[in-house]
């Protein structure tokens, strides 16, 4: 019998399809439900994004492209890196990815040795850890604590390197939490891995969704120049998933490198959305101040309304669309009060531990949801718990 590879079958998907797939069952069969496991904000792509789009295809926008990305969005990337993170890439720094993803995947791909370890939160964006094993690697998980409001302690980074460190991942503001690391959280974790000689990837897809509070970059200490690499996209703020477009920013060394990963995978990304990244970035960015506005007042909806159900407690995020209440008072386990929740209350959420251990106790709430949804699908889960 033919065998696949090992790697194969070490890589995992994501739990939040396969409870989306389960919701949609239940919506076949006439149950209704409310939707709070997808992370993707509910809005529609700004139009001007679209119509920019539309036009290049339009124009015949629609060949190969340099797989590395075209030189016009490039240069947008730079100056929008100059603008918000404060210092100014080469060109030859960035990469443009069919979404941020596979930035996660290609620049693991080109870090990462099988038995070495990786660095990561738990819990955490389920990606880091499927990539680390499919690698051959050992994953590492840092626990973020409910009393530290879920942010990464640099000093429990320090306790786990050792020779075998190559990696670590960092993503805030975060998901599942929503947590924002501080600017000296940031920048101890670069100098942590300056001293030891390690790389840091971070997945910076919610930089322009916090609350309250300022994103704060590792990039910063070497202008990913050295040994940091900067993950960002159109898919959040811009309300681009289903474009795939995504950009890195990198040492020039790895930057080569991936453009070979990048021809051997997927010669270039789409040229068309390219052009409609040009517009997002450089376009009216006032879709941007709105619909953080609409989503701070969906926060403190849906922290006020799980704070008045018996048995939840839920701290107010700083950042993304997520929010991570503790069950631990209802006595059920994460998974089976996310089962209990959409087979009783016909509310979908992810059970915490979709994103590692660490999550047991807890839900991932993503509140990219109307007002409305929010208030009944309080209503029901209160019902379940008087
Ligand atoms: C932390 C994090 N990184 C990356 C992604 C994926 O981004 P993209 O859709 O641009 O590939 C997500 C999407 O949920 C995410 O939460």
């Amino acid at each position: 019998m033919a065998q696949l590879s090992k790697g194969s079958s070490r890589i995992y998907g994501e739990a939040a399809f396969e409870i989306l797939a389960k919701a949609q069952e239940l919506e076949k069969k006439g149950t209704n439900i409310l939707h709070f496991e997808i992370g993707e904000p509910d809005m529609e792509t700004p139009l001007n994004v679209v119509e920019a789009g539309i036009k290049a295809i339009k124009d015949n926008k629609t060949h190969y492209v340099p797989s590395i990305g075209i030189p016009e969005l490039r240069k947008a990337v730079q100056n929008e890196i100059e603008k918000t993170r404060g210092y100014r890439p080469d060109l030859e720094q960035i990469v443009i990815t069919p979404g941020l993803k596979p930035g996660i995947f290609f620049s693991m791909l080109s870090i990462v040795n099988p038995g070495d370890e990786v660095i990561y939160q738990d819990p955490s964006y389920p990606t880091y850890g499927s990539v680390t094993s499919f690698l051959g690697a050992k994953g590492i998980l840092i626990p973020l604590l409910e009393e530290n409001d879920f942010r990464m302690n640099p000093d429990d980074i320090k306790k786990r390197i050792n020779n075998k460190t190559k990696l670590i991942v960092i993503n805030s503001p975060q998901n599942p939490t929503g947590s924002v690391l501080t600017k000296n959280e940031i920048m101890e974790i670069a100098e942590i891995a300056e001293e030891n000689d390690i790389y840091i990837i971070s997945d910076e897809i919610y930089s322009k969704m916090t609350y309250e509070t300022t994103h704060y970059t590792p990039t910063m200490r070497d202008e990913a120049k050295d040994r940091t690499v900067l993950l960002d996209g159109f898919s959040k703020y811009y309300a681009m998933t289903g474009w795939r477009l995504g950009y890195m920013v990198t040492p020039i060394e790895m930057a080569n490198r991936l453009q070979d990963f990048l021809v051997s995978a997927i010669s270039c990304t789409t040229s068309f959305t390219q052009w409609a990244g040009i517009e997002a970035l450089t376009g009216d960015q006032t879709f941007i101040t709105d619909m953080m506005k609409r989503f701070l007042t969906k926060r403190d909806r849906i922290v006020n309304g799980l704070n008045s159900i018996s048995g939840f407690n839920c701290l107010s995020p700083k950042g993304a669309f997520y929010v991570f209440p503790n069950i631990k008072n209802t006595e059920m386990t994460s998974e089976k009060c996310a089962n209990y929740l959409l087979n009783k209350a016909g509310v979908a959420v992810l059970p915490g531990t979709a994103f590692g251990p660490g999550g047991e106790g807890y839900l991932r709430f993503s509140y990219a949801n109307s007002i409305g949804n929010i208030d009944e699908a309080i209503d029901r889960i209160k019902q379940l718990f008087e």
